[in-house]
Order: C-alpha cells, then sequence, then structure tokens
C-alpha cells in the first residue's frame, strides 16, 4: 500500500495553509470581492488579482508578505465541469504573495515543507515541474530539496510560464503535482492524466510585465504569486476520487439528489455530471450574489444568469420539478459561513435574486416546451437544426434535451444544421465583439479597453451633452437603432446615476434632433454606465451627439430617500445601539429600505421616537455637504463605512454636519428640510440579529398618505361611517361574528342530536345487545358526542359507533358502550383507537365513551364496516 497523508476538512486546510505563512512572516488578509477594482477582468480569476497594481509598480506594497484563501471564479472551461474530477467556475485558491522580497529559493523551500511537513503528503508520491530554461528552480529542487530528477519535469511555455491575462504581470512557474495512483506501477509522468496526476500548487515567478504587443519587460522587483487549489487538496486529503466528493461540495450535491428523490452513483455517469454541475455552479451563484451581482444580460450579471439556468436545466434533467434554489443555496451558506460570515449575512438578498430568476426562468423554459410542441407537432421524421438552435438560442434548451424530447416522438433532430447555425451565431458574435460585444465574458475588457470610464457629471448637473460610445440591443453592438429597439446605450459622460450602493438608477431621456429615447434604468459595468431604454422616435447611433436629461421628480424622490436613510442610520445608532450597522439597503422612488445589524428587537416607542428624531432633524434644516478625501481621512472624522463594502483610496464623504457622517457614492439633498417628512412604514427582523425598516420620505409621503386614505375611505364608505367610527364599528362586527358562529355551532349541534334519534330504529339486535354503528353527516366532535352517549342510553344494553367528517380531511368517530359492553371485555376507548387507525389516526379515552380522530375520509365507510364486524363477534 502507498503511503497516504492524513485526512483534513476544508476549513482544516484552509486554515493551516493561512496559519503556516503567518508563521513565515505573512500578512494574513480577507479574501478580496469577486468583483475586482481592475476594470480588465470581469471576476476575480486569481488570488494575485488584488495585488497586480503592487506587482506592477503602481501601488506601494503595505507589506512584504501576504497570504490568502481567495475567492475566484473562471467560466473559460464551464463545459468541463462536473465532467472532469478537477474543473470548476467558483474555487478558492490559496496564495503565498512576495512583493519583492522573497523569491524562488524560499517559495520553493515552503511550499516543500507545506506539503510534506503540515498536510502530510509522502515525498515519493510529488512531481515538480519547471519552466523550460529556469534552471534555478531545477537546481533548487535538486539540490536544496533533494528531488530525484526524473520527477523534476521541464515543461513549455504553454503549461509552465503563468499570466492573469493577455498583458499585465507574468512569469514562469513550478508546479507541484501528486500521484494519485502509485499502485499503478512508475509508469512516466502525463500531464494530460488527471485521473492520476493532479497538480495541487503552482508557485509564479512573477518578474516580467507583458506589453499589448506582447514584449516582455521586467518588473521593478522579482515577486512571488502562488495558488493552491483548496478543493483539490481536499480531493487528496480526503481521498476521493474527484474534488466534488469533498467536504466542500458534496452536501450540496447531496440536498439536490435528495430533493431529485435520487442517489449519487460514483459509477455511472447519468445523472452524477448533472449533480455536480449543480454542487459547482451552486457555490458560484451564491458567492456572486453575497458580492453584490445581480443578474442581468450583461457582463457579470450574465456570467450570474447563465450560471443560474444551468443549475435550472441540470435539475430538471434530473428530475426535480420544483424550484430548488433556495434549498440548495442553504446548504452552500451554510458551508461557507465559517470563512466567509458576510454569505450569511446577505442570505436574504441571495436567496431572493436566485428564486426570481428560477421562477423566470422557469417560464422561458415552459414557453420553450410550448414551442417544441408545436415544432414536434410539424416536423416529420426529423427536427430542423435551425428550430433545435431557436430553442437553445433563445430558450435555453440544450440540444441533448431537445433530441430527448423528440426521441420521445420518434424524431431525430438534425445535427449537422444545428452545428452550421452555432457556428454562424459564432462568428456573428465575433464580428460583433470586435466592435463591442457586452454579451459574453471577457467582452467588458474590451468595452473598458475600447471606451474610457464614463464620466458622471450627475452630481452637479441634471442634463448635459454627450457623445454616443456605443448602441447595443439585445446586447450586441450595432451601427444603428430605431423607433421602438430596446437598447443599450453607453455615452462618453452621463449625468444619469448608475444604480449602486442601493440607489436605483435615474430615469428620463435621451434627445436629439428628431431622437428620443426613453431611459428606463442604468447600470453600471466596470467603470462604464449603461443607460436601458427604448427609442421612442428617430434612429441612434455611435458618435451621435445627445442631451442626456435625468427625469428631476424622479431625482428629488431617490435624494430625498438617500439623504433619510443617512439619517435614520443616525438615528438608530443614537436611539437604540451604538453598534447598529448597515447590512443592505434600497433607495428607491416610492421608498426605502434599510436592513441593520441589531442586537435586540425594537418596540413601537422606539419607532415613533426615530421617526420623531428624524423629522425634528429634517425641520432643523442642516445643510449637507459632500467631499471628496483620502479613504484613511475619512475613517478618522469618524465616517461611517460599510462593512465588507471595497472602497477606493479617495472616498467620497456625505455629511450632515453633527447628525451623520457616511461613506457613498449616491445622490442627496442639499438641505435635510428638502426631505420634507419621513414615515416608517414597517419593521420587521428578516434573520437572526437582522432588522429591516421600511419607510416614505419626500414626496413618497404623500402618495403613501393617499393610498392609505383612500383605503379609510372606502371603509368608511362600506360601513356607512365616519373614519373614526370605523374601529368601534369592526369590533362590534367581530363580536356579532363570533356571537353568530358559536349560535351557528349550537345549532348544527341540535340538529345532528335531532336527527340522531332517529337512528335508533337502526340498531340490529346482536345476542342480549343492540349495535348501532352509522354516519352522522356533518356533525363536529362534541355533537357527534352527544348523539352517541343519547343513543346508547337510549338503546340500554348497547354499544354505539357514530362517525362524520366535521370538516374537510378530517374524521371524527367516537364509541359508547354501555356497563354490560365492558363486561364483554370492549373498552371503548380502545375499541375506537384502533377503528381510527384505518383512517390515519389514533385516539382514545374512558371504556364508556371515547373519542378518536383521522384524516383520511375516504376511509370512513371502512372503518365503520370494520366495527360493525367486530362489535358483531365480540358481542354474539
Ligand atoms: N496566479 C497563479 C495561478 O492562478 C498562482 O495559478
Amino acid at each position: 500500500m502507498p503511503a497516504s497523508p492524513q485526512f483534513l476538512t476544508g476549513n482544516e486546510i484552509r486554515q493551516k495553509f493561512l496559519d503556516f505563512y503567518a508563521k513565515k512572516g505573512h500578512h494574513v488578509l480577507e479574501s478580496a470581492s469577486l468583483i475586482p477594482d481592475d476594470p480588465t477582468v470581469l471576476l476575480t480569476i486569481a488570488g494575485m488579482l488584488p495585488f497586480k497594481p503592487i506587482f506592477l509598480g503602481q501601488e506601494p506594497a503595505k507589506y512584504d508578505r501576504a497570504t490568502t484563501s481567495q475567492k475566484c471564479i473562471r467560466t473559460n472551461d464551464i463545459e468541463n465541469v462536473g465532467r472532469t474530477a478537477r474543473h470548476h467556475t467558483f474555487f478558492e485558491m490559496l496564495g503565498n504573495f512576495s512583493f519583492g522580497d522573497y523569491f524562488k529559493k524560499e517559495a520553493i523551500a515552503w511550499a516543500w515543507e507545506l506539503s510534506t511537513e503540515w498536510f502530510g503528503l509522502p515525498k515519493e508520491r510529488l512531481f515538480a515541474t519547471v519552466y523550460q530554461d529556469d534552471e534555478d528552480a531545477f537546481a533548487i529542487w535538486r539540490d536544496d530539496i533533494g528531488l530525484p530528477t526524473q520527477r523534476i519535469i521541464r515543461m513549455g511555455e504553454e503549461d509552465n510560464f503563468w499570466a492573469a491575462g493577455p498583458t499585465g504581470p507574468c512569469g514562469p512557474c513550478s508546479e507541484l503535482y501528486y500521484d494519485l495512483h502509485p499502485d499503478l506501477g512508475d509508469e512516466d509522468f502525463d500531464i494530460e492524466d488527471d485521473s492520476r496526476f493532479i497538480e495541487f500548487y503552482n508557485l509564479v515567478f512573477m518578474e516580467y510585465n507583458r506589453d499589448g504587443e506582447g514584449h516582455l519587460s521586467p518588473l521593478q522587483k522579482q515577486n512571488i504569486d502562488t495558488g493552491m487549489g483548496l478543493e483539490r487538496m481536499a480531493q487528496i486529503l480526503q481521498q476521493v476520487p474527484n474534488n466534488y466528493e469533498t467536504d466542500l461540495i458534496f452536501p450540496i450535491i447531496q440536498k439536490a439528489a435528495e430533493i431529485a428523490e435520487i442517489q449519487y452513483d460514483r459509477t455511472s455517469d447519468a445523472n452524477r455530471v448533472s449533480l455536480k454541475v449543480i454542487g459547482d455552479h451552486v457555490r458560484a451563484v451564491v458567492h456572486l450574489i453575497a458580492d453584490g451581482v445581480t443578474a442581468s444580460n450583461i457582463g457579470r450579471g450574465y456570467v450570474l444568469r447563465r450560471l443560474i439556468r444551468r443549475v435550472v436545466r441540470h435539475g430538471k434533467s434530473i428530475g426535480i420539478s420544483r424550484p430548488f434554489l433556495e434549498d440548495v443555496a442553504e446548504i452552500a451558506i451554510a458551508l461557507s459561513e465559517g470563512a466567509y460570515p458576510h454569505v450569511r449575512e446577505r442570505e436574504r438578498a441571495i436567496k431572493d435574486e436566485l428564486s426570481r430568476e428560477e421562477t423566470r426562468f422557469l417560464e422561458t423554459l415552459e414557453r420553450g416546451e410550448k414551442m417544441l410542441a408545436e415544432v414536434i407537432e410539424r416536423s416529420q421524421g426529423e427536427i430542423s437544426g435551425v428550430d433545435a438552435f431557436v430553442l437553445y438560442d433563445t430558450y435555453g434548451f440544450p440540444l441533448e434535451l431537445t433530441q430527448e424530447m423528440a426521441a420521445e416522438y420518434g424524431l431525430t433532430v438534425n445535427q449537422e444544421q444545428f452545428e452550421a447555425e452555432m457556428e454562424k451565431q459564432r462568428q456573428r458574435s465575433q464580428a460583433a465583439h470586435e466592435t463591442i460585444d457586452l454579451t459574453v465574458q471577457g467582452s467588458i475588457e474590451k468595452l473598458a479597453s475600447q471606451i474610457h470610464a464614463t464620466e458622471f457629471t450627475g452630481y452637479d448637473h441634471l442634463a448635459y451633452d454627450a457623445k454616443v460610445e456605443a448602441v447595443l440591443v439585445d446586447g450586441r453592438s450595432t451601427e444603428k437603432a430605431a423607433a421602438g429597439d430596446q437598447v443599450q446605450v453607453v455615452l462618453d459622460r452621463t449625468p444619469f446615476y448608475a444604480e449602486s450602493g442601493g440607489q436605483i438608477g435615474d430615469r428620463g431621456y435621451l434627445s436629439g434632433e428628431d431622437l428620443v429615447v426613453r431611459v428606463e434604468d442604468v447600470q453600471q459595468e466596470g467603470h462604464v454606465f449603461v443607460h436601458f431604454g427604448r427609442i421612442e422616435r428617430g434612429t441612434l447611433q455611435p458618435g451621435d451627439t445627445v442631451n442626456a436629461q435625468i427625469d428631476r421628480a424622479c431625482r428629488r424622490r431617490a435624494a430625498a430617500h438617500h439623504t433619510a436613510t443617512h439619517l435614520l442610520q443616525a438615528a438608530l445608532k443614537k436611539l437604540v445601539d451604538e453598534s447598529v450597522s448597515q447590512a443592505g439597503s434600497l433607495v428607491a422612488f416610492d421608498r426605502l429600505r434599510f436592513d441593520f445589524n441589531c442586537p435586540r428587537q425594537l418596540t413601537s416607542e422606539d419607532l415613533e421616537q426615530i421617526e420623531s428624531q428624524i423629522n425634528l432633524w429634517i425641520a432643523e434644516a442642516h445643510d449637507t455637504q459632500s467631499a471628496v478625501m483620502p479613504f484613511d481621512e475619512a475613517k478618522a472624522k469618524g465616517a461611517i463605512a460599510m462593512f465588507g463594502e471595497k472602497y477606493g483610496s479617495e472616498v467620497r464623504v456625505i455629511d450632515v454636519p453633527g447628525v451623520s457622517m457616511e461613506l457613498c457614492g449616491g445622490t442627496h439633498v442639499k438641505n435635510t428640510a428638502e426631505i420634507g417628512l419621513f414615515k416608517i412604514i414597517s419593521e420587521t427582523g428578516i434573520s437572526s440579529g437582522v432588522r429591516r425598516i421600511e419607510a416614505v420620505a419626500g414626496p413618497a409621503v404623500l402618495e403613501y398618505l393617499n393610498v392609505r386614505d383612500g383605503i379609510v375611505r372606502s371603509l368608511g364608505e362600506q360601513f356607512k361611517a365616519q373614519p373614526e367610527e370605523i374601529l368601534p364599528r369592526v369590533s362590534n362586527l367581530q363580536k356579532e361574528l363570533k356571537e353568530t358562529r358559536e349560535e351557528l355551532e349550537d345549532t348544527k349541534a341540535e340538529l345532528a342530536i335531532a336527527k340522531s334519534d332517529q337512528l335508533a330504529n337502526e340498531a340490529e339486535t346482536v345476542g342480549d345487545f343492540q349495535v348501532l354503528v352509522s354516519s352522522l353527516e356533518g356533525a363536529d366532535p362534541e355533537s357527534l358526542k352527544q348523539a352517541a352517549t343519547r343513543l346508547q342510553q337510549k338503546l340500554g344494553k348497547a354499544a354505539v359507533i357514530l362517525g362524520s367528517v366535521p370538516t374537510e380531511g378530517k374524521v371524527s368517530l367516537v364509541a359508547a358502550f354501555s356497563e354490560e359492553v365492558n363486561q364483554k371485555g370492549l373498552q371503548a376507548g380502545k375499541f375506537i383507537g384502533g377503528i381510527a387507525k384505518i383512517c390515519g389516526g389514533g385516539g382514545g379515552g374512558r371504556p364508556n365513551v371515547a373519542q378518536a380522530g383521522g384524516r383520511e375520509t375516504d376511509k370512513l365507510p371502512e372503518a365503520l364496516e370494520t366495527a360493525k364486524k367486530q362489535l358483531q363477534e365480540s358481542l354474539q
């Protein structure tokens, strides 16, 4: 048996890595967001990304050495996810970094010490690769580490030269591989054979910068960037055949399997691939939303949407027919909350976004299914590739799904045509790519490189002339769009606020000679603002000059709500608890929503005080001030920053002197008096320790009051009462209703009893006894009991069983036995308990009278029949 390392959990591996490098003088830093600061990449794809400016010498390093566990997402291999042992979209990269401090010698020695001593990997199972001409690295492995030369493999540029992208910092690298199956003998090392050799640690000797032309120039300093795949190390140490079966992911797979009522089967690909895709993607979408991404058709929003849709589709293909994303997301949240607490804090946002997208996509699929049904009906023998492609492209139906469904009707799909359509699509999108294509991952890089960041003029100007940089229809760049088109427009500068920091995007118009575009939303992608809207009149093309004008009324509403949100936070801190901190917010035109961490529940007095305090600040007419300053200065002044939010080195501070000071990029009133009035609508708990206040301010208050007033007025009309009379009137009505209900119950009971009197005639003689078994329609349990008792008394030496269905889904049974019956060994309680079992229930009681119940109403006749038989047998 080859030597094997000791089992460690994923969490233990992460901690051990960080502890090891902390011991080696590294600062342990938090994972950066999946949304990078770097506008040239869509998502954080490696542990080094947050440090890119340091490697490039653009920013000074705060420390010489750092270590992190970085959340990463890569989508370039998405099709391989679930099909191989190790491909992922979301993964955690453990890294140690040297900013011009140590270099190859230490990096290699520590990687070896960590792997063999801390993680206990048997030395004889390790291989190292080095870049073909990297004699230094080769010599260190051979001489310092003592690795036999046949286990130091030289590799070419493709495998052992690492770069974060086409340009930027890069360098030769050396990778550590683990032999999963030494039992298979001394075969040659084969980098392609990932079922045997798994790469788990990449050491990049980052010493070059690559420019746009591909030329390398030395960086100012020699750096180290490394990456150890947490999931891969877990696979090794947990001795499972792939990353998915580690404790980092497998519980998600198990949950999905449980919902689908299937088993995860190692030996069969049938459901396994889908389960693995779900396991992988659920982690990705949970972390994307936790970091603030929302689903859309462009940029990272599109990545999110695509991943969610893939989860839904794979769920369907393993037989899940109900929405299930919230349930699997809960497992992913629980798995990661220890290392990334903000994921639990964002639980509500994550689950809401997921279920919204899931429902929407299920509707799309349903429409697609309808289309497929039509296609099947009109196809003879074969479904055309064009139809299959439309199903794929518009409704997200993968080819296999169409093929499967077609096969059920004895049809095939023309795959060649389908491939040809796919190719045409690829060419179309490539052509679009040469201009700008926001629909695919990586396009944002193009966008950012072709269009400079949008200049935001909207703090000071509500209208501005701007040049059209790009026009997109359906997410694809176009040279001309016309009236009726739904468009996305990028301008060189804009007064439109793009949704961020909880505040929704401005509404308004872009206009020009004979041109009107109504702007319905504005979103930010990287540093570019995208205006979503519809051309109402005229045509629009890149290069046009337009007048961009925001809807002032909407802006006033947003500003009132935004400043009111700051006042709300200040009031909560002042009146409830200094530790109150923001957990999320929405600043809309019609209301505001503020989620906050709070150590206790709020009372109605708290809410009244908060409301009064805020309205006092409004009435005091405080001027608001905004200023841009270095982050450290803002912190020193006491400005509130939102925990977990990423801020640049320069920040904008909104100050209501003496009342509130917060870092904020939003738009605000110039004086608190502009808010007019503030009114809390509701206060609720949304998860443990997190509460939510919804409120209205400014013009929205009047709207809110009008709606409420309208309700009161129509109630008044219905009750023919003045507003102040409504409350007593309703109380009276409630009282009357209660009394009437009680009377009705009594009447029902009397009726049942009256009816039961006639039943006495139906009793049959069994031996010395009278036996009566009957149902009494609609009688409630109490009337049933009274009736049975009366009947038994009337019949004397008797056993009476009555049954009824008092309300839907409920069976009621009663037995009344005379003493003589008891003497025959029959107890009412025991007897009726046994009978009730037939109706899926139970019960019991005293020997003479007892009641029981059940839920299976259709079994009542059978139960009564059985009761009768048993009584006949026992009393004979
Ligand atoms: N940046 C290196 C990688 O991602 C460590 O593999």
